[in-house]
């Protein structure tokens, strides 16, 4: 299945793959989805099928606008409707008490679920055609580096979905940041583009992290957002020393990094990121794409700060790394 252009044919088309009951690949924001009609449990099926996602793990409902919310979730506390309009359109899911109507396919049998109304202008166009809501794992084999580019869907999913509509590569780069609303105090279950900081400037109050809470997200799993060769995290001054060591032994090695220092390395597979943490995400998985298809040995990964900025990506390293 190739990515096809953005054109109202297009949309039209997508739109009657998922009234049917089709899975539609579709550019957001952060990553790409894997899209079907939430309401509609057989279409769920396909989600869980084509990623190889085990059936308990959630799903985010995708909506056009936030006065869908009530479509899909009850007692909806005051900090939802004040986030929603803070930060939607945008790189944020909410997870609120879901209405009995939401199917437990969705939700993997929780009475909660995750609500986001996406800013990519492709992604707008097609809920607003669709009118309902759109469940979307990010378009990759579970496990796997989420997609931010068309051609990663294809490479991956391709088989699988009625259409691929590629809106180019993702502005964000990383999932959403996801919040828990459905209980007591707000907790992140996992961060993103949004940090806690804004969150809690929006909300005035505390706002916890998953650790601190009882909550488990299956993106909280420790080894996610993996590639398939070893990749290690470690100080730049480290990745130096070890990047003799192993080319000594004869290893092939990809390096990911962006300090300035790098640039010394002898290394064919050195890949520098930019240093800010915003430009980073968005270059991120493509990088790791792109090695992880060398067939290295090993991937070093240069660590990055330990600031709120970087929390993301830190978050997703951590997870890619052994
Ligand atoms: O940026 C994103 O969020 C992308 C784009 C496509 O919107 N989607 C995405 O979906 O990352 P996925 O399925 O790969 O990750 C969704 C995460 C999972 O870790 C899941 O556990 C969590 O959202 N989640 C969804 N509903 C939940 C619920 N009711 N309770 C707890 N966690 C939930
Ligand atoms: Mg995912």
């Amino acid at each position: 299945m190739n990515p096809k252009p953005v054109t109202e044919e297009s949309i039209r088309h997508a739109v009657e793959l998922l009234h049917q009951g089709q899975l539609v690949a579709f550019p957001t924001e952060t990553v790409y989805g894997l899209g079907a009609d939430a309401s509609n449990p057989d279409a769920i099926a396909k989600v869980f099928a084509a990623k190889g996602r085990p059936a308990d793990h959630p799903l985010i409902v995708h909506l056009a606008s936030a006065a869908q919310i009530n479509d899909w979730a009850e007692a909806v506390p005051e900090a939802a409707w004040r986030l929603a309009e803070h930060f939607w359109p945008g790189p944020l899911t909410m997870i609120l008490n879901k209405k009995a109507s939401v199917p437990m396919a969705v939700t993997g049998g929780q009475n909660t679920v995750g609500l986001r109304v996406p800013a990519n202008p492709v992604a707008q166009q097609l809920l607003q055609a669709f009118g309902g809501g759109i469940a979307a794992p990010s378009a990759n084999r579970f496990g796997r580096i989420s997609p931010t580019q068309a051609s990663h869907v294809a490479e991956e999913l391709g088989d699988s979905v009625g259409c691929i509509l590629d809106g180019g590569p993702c502005s964000v780069g990383v999932e959403s940041t996801i919040i828990d609303l459905s209980d007591g105090i707000p907790a992140i279950l996992r961060p993103g583009r949004i940090t806690r900081s804004q969150l809690k400037a929006v909300l005035q109050t505390e706002v916890r992290l998953a650790s601190q809470s009882k909550i488990r997200a299956p993106g909280m799993m420790a080894v996610h957002y993996a590639p398939n060769t070893m990749a290690l995290l470690c100080p730049v001054d480290t990745l130096i020393s070890m990047t003799d060591d192993l080319c000594a032994q004869g290893k092939v090695i990809g390096i990911l990094a962006f300090s300035p220092e790098i640039a010394c390395i002898p290394c064919k597979h050195l890949l520098r990121l930019p240093n800010q943490a915003e430009f980073y995400e968005a270059a991120l998985y493509s990088a790791l794409r792109d090695l992880d298809k060398l067939e290295l040995d090993t991937i070093l990964i240069e660590q990055p700060p330990d600031n709120e900025a970087w929390a993301a990506v830190n978050d997703r390293l951590s997870k890619a790394t052994v």
